[in-house]
C-alpha cells in the first residue's frame, strides 16, 4: 500500500515537471501579474470579440508606476517571445487586436476583430510599465472562434404558469463583439426592439423581453426567437431557438350533450355526458339536478345514463367540471331542437313528396289518356311537322270556346280537324291586339 502511494506520487511529480508548460509550472510562485477577465470565451468568426479585462500589478524588483508609459501584449499558446500576437507599442500587430482599457487606470480590456477559427487559442497578458515588467502566467484566456452563431435563449420569469398570471419573457443573446450586436426577433411581439447591455463581468448581452398575462391560449404556444449576427463581408449568421409554452388553466368549454339527440320518448335510457377543457385535467364531473329546493348533486363522472321521464326533466340537468385551478358549470342540457326539427322536417317532406306523386297520378294521368276531353290548357305533344296552320278567322266578339273547322288545303287527303278555343283577356280593357290566342288542336 505504501509503495503504491509512492509510486502515484512519483507519477504526479513527473507530470508537473515534463508536462505542464513552463509559465503554468512557475504560477503562483513568481508571478507578480493577475488579470481578471473571463476564463473561456467563444466568439464568432468574421465578427469581433471584445475581452473585458483589469489587472493588478504586484510589486517585484520594481513597482507598477501608472504615470510611466504602459504597453500592454498578448502572447498566444504559451509565454514565449516568438508567440507575441500583439503589441500595443505597435511593434507587434501580428493579429487585429486593439487595447481599448486605459492601462494606467490598470483597464487591459481588448479588441479582437475580423476574427478566424485559426485564431481559436489561449492567449496570456503581460504588461511593460518601465522596469516593471510582468506576465499574468496563472490566468490564461481560452478562446474559441465559432463558424456558427449561438442560439438565443429564452427566459421565463416564473416556474410554473398559470392563466392570469403575469410574466416577463427574455430573449438573450450572446453578444462577444458588442460594436455589432446580434438583431433579435421573436413573434411574441414583432416590433419589439433587442437592447445591448454590459453584464457585470464586462461581457454583454442583447435581449429582447416582453411582459404577457397569460391567459388559456398561450398554452402549447411555441414561442420562437432568432439572433441574427452581422458577420465581416458575408451573409449575417443566424441562429433561432423555440420553447412552447405550458400554461394551466381552469376548465373551459364545459358543456353537457345527450345522446341519443334528436325525437326522444319517454322509457328510454339517455347518456348525459359532460366534457371540458382543462390543465392539469379535470379531476371530477359533477351532475346536479335543479330541483324545487335547489340544485341536487344526482352523479359522479362524466357520463351519466338515466331514464327518460319527460324532455323537462332531462333538461333540469347540468354537469360541474373541476381541475386543481378552479371549475366550470356547464349550461342546462339542452335536446337538440333544431335535430328534431330537421327529423319533423324530413319526415314531413317526404309525405309531401308521396302526396305530390299521388295527385300527379290520379289527376294527370287519366287526363292524358282521355281523348276527347279538351277544354283543359295542356301542352301538346306534338311536334312541329304534323301541325299545319291555316288562316283562322275567329270573332273576339265571342268569348269562350268555339268550334272550328280548318282544314288543310295542302294535304287534301289528310285532313285534319281541331277545336280552337279563344280566351278573354284576363283584362278586357286591353286592345284587341294584345288579345292572346290559344288553341289546341288535337288529332282526330
Ligand atoms: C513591446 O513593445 C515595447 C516598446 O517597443 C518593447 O519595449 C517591449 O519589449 C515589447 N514587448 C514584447 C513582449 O514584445
Ligand atoms: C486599433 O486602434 C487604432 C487607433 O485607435 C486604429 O487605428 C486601428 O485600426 C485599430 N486596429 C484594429 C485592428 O482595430
Ligand atoms: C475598461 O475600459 C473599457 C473600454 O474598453 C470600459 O468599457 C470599461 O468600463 C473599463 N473598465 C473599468 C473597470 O474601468
Ligand atoms: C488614462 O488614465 C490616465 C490616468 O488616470 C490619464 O491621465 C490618461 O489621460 C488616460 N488616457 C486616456 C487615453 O484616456
Ligand atoms: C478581415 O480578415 C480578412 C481575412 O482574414 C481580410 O480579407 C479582411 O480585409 C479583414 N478585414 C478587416 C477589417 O481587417
Ligand atoms: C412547437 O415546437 C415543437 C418543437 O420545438 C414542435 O414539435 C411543435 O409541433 C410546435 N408546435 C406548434 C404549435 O408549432
Ligand atoms: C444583415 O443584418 C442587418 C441587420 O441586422 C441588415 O441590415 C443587413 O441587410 C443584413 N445583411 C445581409 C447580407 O443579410
Ligand atoms: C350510453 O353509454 C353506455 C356505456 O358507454 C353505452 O353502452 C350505451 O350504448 C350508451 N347509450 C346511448 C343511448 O348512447
Ligand atoms: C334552475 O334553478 C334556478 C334557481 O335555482 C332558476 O333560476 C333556473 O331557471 C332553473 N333552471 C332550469 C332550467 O330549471
Ligand atoms: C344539433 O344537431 C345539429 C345537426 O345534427 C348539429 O349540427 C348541432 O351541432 C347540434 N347541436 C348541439 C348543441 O348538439
Amino acid at each position: 500500500m505504501a509503495a503504491l502511494c509512492v509510486n502515484l506520487l512519483t507519477v504526479n511529480m513527473f507530470l508537473s515537471v515534463f508536462f505542464l508548460p513552463g509559465d503554468l509550472a512557475e504560477c503562483p510562485d513568481k508571478s507578480k501579474l493577475f488579470i481578471t477577465a473571463p476564463k473561456k470565451m467563444e466568439a464568432l468568426s468574421g465578427s469581433c470579440l471584445h475581452i473585458p479585462c483589469t489587472f493588478t500589478a504586484k510589486p517585484g524588483d520594481a513597482e507598477f508606476d501608472s504615470t510611466r508609459p504602459t504597453f500592454g501584449v498578448w502572447y498566444k499558446n504559451v509565454h514565449a517571445f516568438a508567440n507575441v500576437v500583439f503589441n500595443s507599442s505597435g511593434t507587434v500587430n501580428k493579429y487585429p487586436m486593439n487595447i481599448t482599457g486605459n492601462l494606467s487606470q490598470k483597464n487591459c480590456s481588448t479588441l479582437f476583430s475580423n476574427l478566424t477559427t485559426s485564431h481559436t487559442d489561449t492567449y496570456f497578458f503581460r504588461v511593460n510599465n518601465g522596469p516593471y515588467i510582468a506576465t499574468a502566467s496563472c490566468d490564461p484566456l481560452q478562446i474559441t472562434v465559432k463558424d456558427s452563431p449561438w442560439s438565443p435563449s429564452i427566459h421565463i420569469s416564473a416556474g410554473d404558469l398559470k392563466e392570469k398570471q403575469s410574466v416577463s419573457i427574455t430573449c438573450s443573446a450572446l453578444t462577444p463583439c458588442p460594436h455589432s450586436p446580434p438583431q433579435l426577433t421573436w413573434n411574441l411581439h414583432p416590433d419589439s426592439h433587442s437592447e445591448t447591455e454590459e453584464n457585470t463581468d464586462g461581457t454583454f448581452t442583447t435581449k429582447l423581453q416582453q411582459t404577457i398575462t397569460l391567459s388559456h391560449t398561450h398554452d402549447g404556444y411555441n414561442i420562437s426567437c432568432s439572433a441574427t449576427y452581422p458577420v465581416n463581408g458575408g451573409r449575417n449568421k443566424t441562429a433561432e431557438t423555440q420553447q412552447t409554452l405550458s400554461v394551466s388553466y381552469a376548465p373551459r368549454d364545459t358543456s353537457a350533450s345527450i345522446s341519443p339527440s334528436g325525437l326522444l320518448s319517454a322509457g328510454i335510457w339517455v347518456n348525459l355526458t359532460c366534457s371540458s377543457r382543462a390543465k392539469p385535467p379535470i379531476s371530477s364531473f359533477t351532475w346536479f339536478k335543479n330541483t324545487t329546493d335547489g340544485p341536487k348533486k344526482v352523479h359522479e363522472g362524466h357520463m351519466y345514463s338515466l331514464e327518460m321521464t319527460n324532455m323537462a326533466d332531462i333538461e333540469l340537468h347540468y354537469c360541474v367540471a373541476t381541475n386543481a385551478l378552479g371549475d366550470q358549470t356547464s349550461s342546462w342540457v339542452h335536446l337538440n331542437v333544431s335535430d328534431s326539427f330537421q327529423h319533423t322536417a324530413a319526415v314531413v317532406a317526404v309525405i309531401v313528396v308521396v302526396a305530390l306523386v299521388c295527385l300527379a297520378l290520379c289527376v294527370w294521368w287519366p287526363k292524358k289518356h282521355q281523348t276527347h276531353r279538351d277544354t283543359q290548357s295542356q301542352t301538346a305533344d306534338w311536334t312541329e311537322e304534323e301541325i299545319h296552320y291555316r288562316a283562322i278567322s275567329v270573332s273576339s266578339q265571342r268569348p269562350g270556346p268555339s268550334s272550328v273547322s280548318v282544314q288543310d288545303s295542302g294535304q287534301q287527303q289528310a285532313t285534319v280537324y281541331a277545336r280552337v278555343k279563344v280566351k278573354q283577356p284576363a283584362n278586357s280593357c286591353a286592345q284587341p291586339a294584345d288579345e292572346q290566342l290559344y288553341a289546341q288542336v288535337k288529332k282526330k
